[in-house]
């Protein structure tokens, strides 16, 4: 099943909590190279895949291929190591340390620090306002801010492929653009990006391609062009209530 060329291989993945079946039998794929959009209204079950893909809650039923191995049930710490970060929902910054010292943090799972050290200027150097404001506690930073913070942390560890749970979340347009825009520079240098939304249109727009879940199932999948402003996504939505 797992065609070559894939970074990620998401294979008949189901995902419960107790008697809840909030993933049902879900195949994805994300090749190197590409923004991949995960697209599906509150509660169909996104962050459910993504956690399970980290290792943070258990695979009930499937696999989970990366670079050819199946890594599913393996604790998160390894599974960053071997290349995949979670920037989750929420953000969840250190509040009470500097911008600084929560990238450091970000590169925990790094052994060789001169390189991390790196990593950092390089990530100061694509989020300026990160760098003005380096010592400045992550708790005082804008929503924005933080937005950007977590996905400069998520970078540090020099991820193979990056999973971004809703990263426009609660932010005013004009921020989400700024963010969108810097997603589509990581990409453009090299990243690989699971992009979990529910902007639908703004996903589309920067995503090569995408896939519907609803209520645990992904109903549509395809090329991000072919999925853009032809209503399936929309019909797919309203399918699911
Ligand atoms: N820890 C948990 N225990 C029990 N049920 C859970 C748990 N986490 C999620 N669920 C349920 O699983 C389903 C899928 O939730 P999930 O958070 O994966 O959805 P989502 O697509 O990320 O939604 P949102 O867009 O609101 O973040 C929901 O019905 C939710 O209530
Ligand atoms: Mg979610």
């Amino acid at each position: 099943m797992s065609e070559q060329g894939n970074l990620l291989a998401i294979e008949g993945l189901a995902v419960r909590y107790g008697a809840i079946e909030a993933v049902r039998n879900a195949s994805l794929e994300v090749r190197e190279g590409e923004i991949v959009t995960l697209l599906g209204a509150n509660g169909a079950g996104k962050s459910s895949i993504l956690n399970a893909v980290m290792g943070l809650v258990p695979v009930a039923e499937g696999r989970v291929v990366f670079e050819g191995q199946d890594v599913a049930g393996q604790p998160p710490e390894r599974i960053v190591r071997r290349g995949m970060t979670l920037c989750p929902e929420g953000r969840h910054v250190f509040s009470n340390l500097t911008i600084a010292e929560n990238l450091k943090i970000g590169a925990a799972s790094r052994r060789d620090k001169s390189e991390a050290a790196a990593t950092q200027a390089d990530m100061l150097a694509l989020f300026p306002i990160l760098d003005e404001r380096r010592d400045q506690l992550a708790g005082t930073l804008s929503g924005g801010e933080q937005q950007m913070l977590a996905i400069a942390r998520a970078m540090m560890s020099q991820p193979k492929i990056v999973l971004l749970d809703e990263p426009s979340l609660g932010l005013a347009p004009q921020i989400v653009d700024t963010i969108f825009e810097l997603i589509v520079r990581l990409r453009d240098r090299g990243a690989t990006i699971l992009l979990v939304e529910q902007n639908v249109d703004l996903a589309l727009e920067i995503a090569d391609r995408g896939y519907v879940l609803a209520t645990g199932d992904i109903v549509l999948s395809g090329p991000a062009a072919d999925l853009r402003g032809s209503g399936d996504v929309e019909r797919a939505y309203m399918g699911s209530h």
